[in-house]
């Protein structure tokens, strides 16, 4: 094979869907999918190309260091893409430590089990860290985030995050680590953990149950479909340049509250409902501490330079991810049965 490409954190919702972009679209690429399976990692994600012969999944935390080690000895990979993370800013609120393991230590586990096995020969060699808008802080209602704004994270865990690309560019910097980093805004679409707004509220609406509204619900975020985010990894992991860092949105700004109505809109569609019933189920709590307002990406730089486009229109793309969840209602039914009930009455019913 060509190449050897280690994906991590492959078996959460973004990882999921690139590794089958890579196995299906690089056949000569090896693909080594490494995981913790975390409560967010699930290999039903990834049933259609489980057996694929490029394909191979490895059992790993990212912050024991001498298992990453082991696994950069053993495969030697050339590229390294690296999504593994904890992901949810409400976790990060409850629990930041763990954010900071994870996120810090892991990404730096990861950067000198490459450095070991690369040693100054980087020909072909790239370390993509997989990053998030949130890592510039927050807008107001006037302007846009790009790849010049300066770093304000908020959260703990945007603040781990934005650590985590810090010590990437370091080690570009000192080191010639060949790297590349992409900023990308709110994703949406099927395998999304539902934590995360979209798939907690079709969830709730298929159950008849309260859909949570922070504060007002007059934060915006900007929304890309999952598919269109792989998609730009894809062409960022092969032209991106060197050093550089790319940001990536959907140019789709919602209201939170809009975004749900809207939603409730096509639920009652897809589920024969008299109009306004899903609706009826928002319920306005307790806002998050440290909310930020506004996020808006400006991907300029990423469409001028390689391209890219997102594929789908929002309206498009809302109908695809209810009728995934609608579809995969299995899928759903596995996540909300078990540990998922006690985070669940933890964060919205204590
Ligand atoms: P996710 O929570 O769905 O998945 C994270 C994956 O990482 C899971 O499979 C989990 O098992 C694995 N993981 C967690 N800790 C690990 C550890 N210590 N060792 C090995 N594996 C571990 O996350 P996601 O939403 O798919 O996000 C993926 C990446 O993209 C993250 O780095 C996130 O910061 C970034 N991102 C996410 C979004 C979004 O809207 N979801 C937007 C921009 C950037
Ligand atoms: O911007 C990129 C980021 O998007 C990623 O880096 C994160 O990994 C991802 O989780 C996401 O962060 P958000 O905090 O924006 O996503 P979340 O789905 O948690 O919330 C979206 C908005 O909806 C936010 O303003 C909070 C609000 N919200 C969320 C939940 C879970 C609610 O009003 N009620 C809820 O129950």
């Amino acid at each position: 094979m060509k190449r050897t490409i280690f994906i991590t954190g492959g078996a959460g919702f973004i990882g999921s869907h690139v590794v089958r972009l890579f196995v299906n679209k690089y056949p000569d690429y090896h693909i080594v999918n490494i995981d913790e399976l975390t409560y967010a990692g699930n290999l039903e994600n990834l049933k259609d190309i489980e057996k694929t012969p490029n394909y191979t999944f490895e059992k790993a935390n990212i912050i024991d260091t001498k298992e990453i080690q082991r696994l950069f000895e053993k495969y030697m990979p050339d590229g390294v893409i690296h999504l593994a993370a904890e992901s949810h800013v409400d976790r990060s609120i409850t629990n930041p430590t763990e954010f900071i393991h994870t996120n810090i230590v892991g990404t730096v586990n990861l950067l000198n089990a490459a450095r070991s096995i690369w040693k100054d020969n980087f020909e072909n060699k790239r370390f993509y860290h997989i990053s998030t808008d949130e890592v510039y802080g927050s807008l107001d209602e006037e302007g846009f985030f790009t790849e010049e704004t300066p770093y304000d994270p908020r959260s703990p865990y945007s603040a781990s995050k934005a650590s985590s690309d810090l010590l990437v560019r370091a080690y570009n910097h000192t080191f010639g680590l060949p790297v590349v980093i992409s900023n990308c805004s709110n994703n949406y679409g099927p395998n999304q953990f539902p934590e995360k707004l979209i798939p907690l509220a079709i969830n709730n609406i298929k159950n008849m149950k309260p859909i949570p509204i922070y504060g007002k619900g007059e934060n915006v975020r900007d929304w890309l479909y999952v598919v269109d985010h792989a998609n730009a990894i894809d062409l960022i992991f092969h032209k991106g340049r060197n050093g550089e860092t790319y940001n990536i949105g959907g140019n789709n700004e919602w209201q939170n509250i809009k975004l749900i109505k809207k939603l409730c809109e096509v639920m009652d569609e897809k589920l024969n409902r008299e109009p306004g019933t899903s609706a009826s189920l928002i319920t306005y709590v307790k806002d998050r501490a440290g909310h930020d307002l506004r996020y808006a990406i400006d991907s300029s730089k990423l469409m001028n330079e390689l391209g890219w486009q997102p594929s789908l229109q929002f309206e498009e793309g809302i109908v695809k991810t209810v009728d995934w969840y609608l579809t995969n209602s299995e899928w759903l039914n596995n996540i909300v049965s078990g540990e998922y009930q006690k985070y669940y009455t933890e964060m919205y019913e204590k």
